[in-house]
């Protein structure tokens, strides 16, 4: 159990107004643990005695590596492959077979999902399954790829390695196994080149006042992600996911989050799936 006695009130209301307005994560009292225990680790690196050493040192740090650390450290990175699998089938059944005949019929085949909030890979890699399950053969003929963004460089790292513990696979069907995992050890499984190849894996933080993208897309998965900020970031979130969408575009939050059914950007579709007003 974490020792909270060294995290003075003013020390925790610094570090949780710099999480909130560097990455729009609330810190509420109930985390004030989870701060300690994540933390505690970096102060014994530095030999820190006190937490306020450590702010001394955020506050002094130029270079943005100690408020990276600081976010890998806070954030929850929790995720595994074909987590809440009502939204590949959504993709499967509904948005793939509409977006793909709405865009053949213009003569293009750019198909733009973006993972936004993607953590160690599973999330990218698992849509990127699934558009190769769906395409078949006709899969070549497409430019369909992933853009999967995190804030924590950890993770990135990790999800570009491809490398992950049986475990993250324990709600993988045995068949997609087979396909497009190779295993490296008894404990561990690598996903094939073949998936690795369409994901794009970039840095970005979703308090930037705009997002960099040229093209807009046609799916955004935003899941278990918002769960951590409050409703005027989430908001703020909704109108640049809007502006980053394809009219008719589907947003996909994760099951436990609601945007409510009475969103000025977006229509309700089924639990967890959303689609960009024209
Ligand atoms: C619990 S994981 C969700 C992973 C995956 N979407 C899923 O549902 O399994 C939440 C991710 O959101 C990222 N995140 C939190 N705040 C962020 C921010 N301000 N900008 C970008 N990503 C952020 C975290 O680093 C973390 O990897």
């Amino acid at each position: 159990m974490p020792d909270d006695s060294r995290l003075t009130e003013s020390e925790f209301l610094a570090i949780r107004t710099l999480v909130y307005d560097r990455f729009g994560i609330n810190l509420t009292d109930q985390k004030r643990n989870l701060v300690v225990g994540r933390l505690q680790k970096v102060l014994r690196i530095h030999h820190f005695s006190t937490f306020g050493e450590y702010l001394d040192f955020l506050n002094a740090d130029t270079s943005g590596e100690a408020l990276s650390d600081l976010i890998d450290r806070i954030s929850t990175n929790h995720t595994f492959f074909f987590r809440e699998p009502e939204h590949f089938r959504f993709m499967t059944a509904v948005a793939l077979p509409l977006l793909s005949r709405t865009l053949a019929e213009r003569h293009e085949r750019d198909l733009r999902i973006w993972s936004a909030g993607c953590s160690s890979g599973e999330e990218p890699y698992s849509i990127v399954m699934t558009l190769q399950m769906f395409f078949g053969h006709a899969y070549k003929q497409w430019t369909a790829g992933v853009l999967a963004t995190d804030i924590s460089a950890h993770v990135l790292r990790h999800a570009a390695r491809g490398i992950y513990p049986l475990e993250r696979l324990a709600k993988t069907p045995a068949d997609i196994r087979a396909r497009y995992f190779e295993p490296v050890d008894a404990d561990t499984i690598r996903v094939k080149p073949e998936v690795q190849a369409d994901v794009t894996f970039r840095r970005l933080n979703f308090m930037s006042e705009s997002f960099p993208f040229k093209k807009p897309f046609h799916i955004i998965f935003c899941r278990n992600v918002m769960i951590y900020f409050d409703a005027p970031t989430r908001a703020a979130l909704m109108k640049k996911f809007y502006d980053v969408l394809a009219p008719g575009g589907y947003l996909l939050i994760g099951h436990s989050e609601s945007l409510g059914r009475d969103s000025v950007y977006f229509d309700y579709v089924q639990p967890a799936v959303y689609q960009r007003k024209p």
